[in-house]
């Protein structure tokens, strides 16, 4: 599976089977976020018994707390740090439903409750759900290119396959409060709008648009 028909495949799935991650599956999780660590400076980990993060009554409610596992999202704190999560994460994700899995990102889950290692200096940003779904998500409303996109008009195809994918980018509460500018010289500016975890989105939003151009930015 490319990457781009794992993106056409993924929704968010919040209702997960009783089944722990087979070990094989587990090992090709932890070698990929090894390799995504080193090239996105980050602490990604892979936290196999989810236990109490989605123990609050809104996730249990939401079904969540059925996830087995998590991501935990840890960076050294950085201005950027919000973003490069995003963009890596979100190569995870792809990675994660390329191996059968299914998803979701979630700003909300219990902080003290993640065994995950956060070493001084470093902050959990977000964490990911993931696990085997009981059904695999279902298509959410979108905005449209024109209402994400600005700048040239004579838009080349590339950057329309590129906001093609952009506007399947999973963002906090499907916001999608970003703005895609196509400058005169063929450069690419990602503007963040605003909203709760939109340095996250706007992460996100560039892998997507990446695979659908792609070239990257
Ligand atoms: C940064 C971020 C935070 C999110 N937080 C939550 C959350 O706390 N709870 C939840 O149920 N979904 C959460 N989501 C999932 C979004 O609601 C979902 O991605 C969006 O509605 C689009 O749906 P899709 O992923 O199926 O395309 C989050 C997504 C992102 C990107």
């Amino acid at each position: 599976m490319t990457d781009k028909e794992a993106i056409l495949q993924r929704h968010s799935v919040r209702s997960y089977e009783d089944k722990k991650i087979d070990e094989d599956v587990v090992r090709q999780i932890k070698d990929k976020i090894e390799k995504l660590n080193l090239i996105g400076d980050l602490h990604l980990q892979f936290i196999e018994d989810a236990d109490k993060t989605y123990g609050s009554f809104i996730n249990k409610a939401r079904g969540l707390g059925s996830a087995p596992s998590v991501i935990a999202c840890v960076g050294k704190e950085a201005d950027d740090l919000e973003e490069r999560v995003g963009y890596y994460g979100e190569k995870l994700v792809i990675f994660l439903q390329q191996l059968g899995l299914n998803t979701c990102w979630t700003g909300t889950f219990s902080k003290k409750n993640v065994n995950a290692e956060i070493k001084s200096g470093e902050k959990l940003v977000i964490c990911i759900a993931v696990g085997y779904g009981t059904d695999q998500g279902r298509i959410r409303k979108s905005k449209s290119a024109d209402q994400v996109t600005a700048g040239r008009k004579d838009r080349p195809e590339w950057f329309n396959n590129g906001v093609e994918l952009a506007l399947l980018a999973p963002t906090a509460i499907n916001q999608q409060k970003f703005t895609i500018k196509l400058n005169d010289d063929d450069t690419v500016e990602f503007i963040n709008n605003g909203g709760v975890f939109s340095r996250v989105d706007l992460g996100i939003v560039k892998c997507h648009f990446e695979i659908g151009a792609e070239r990257q930015n």
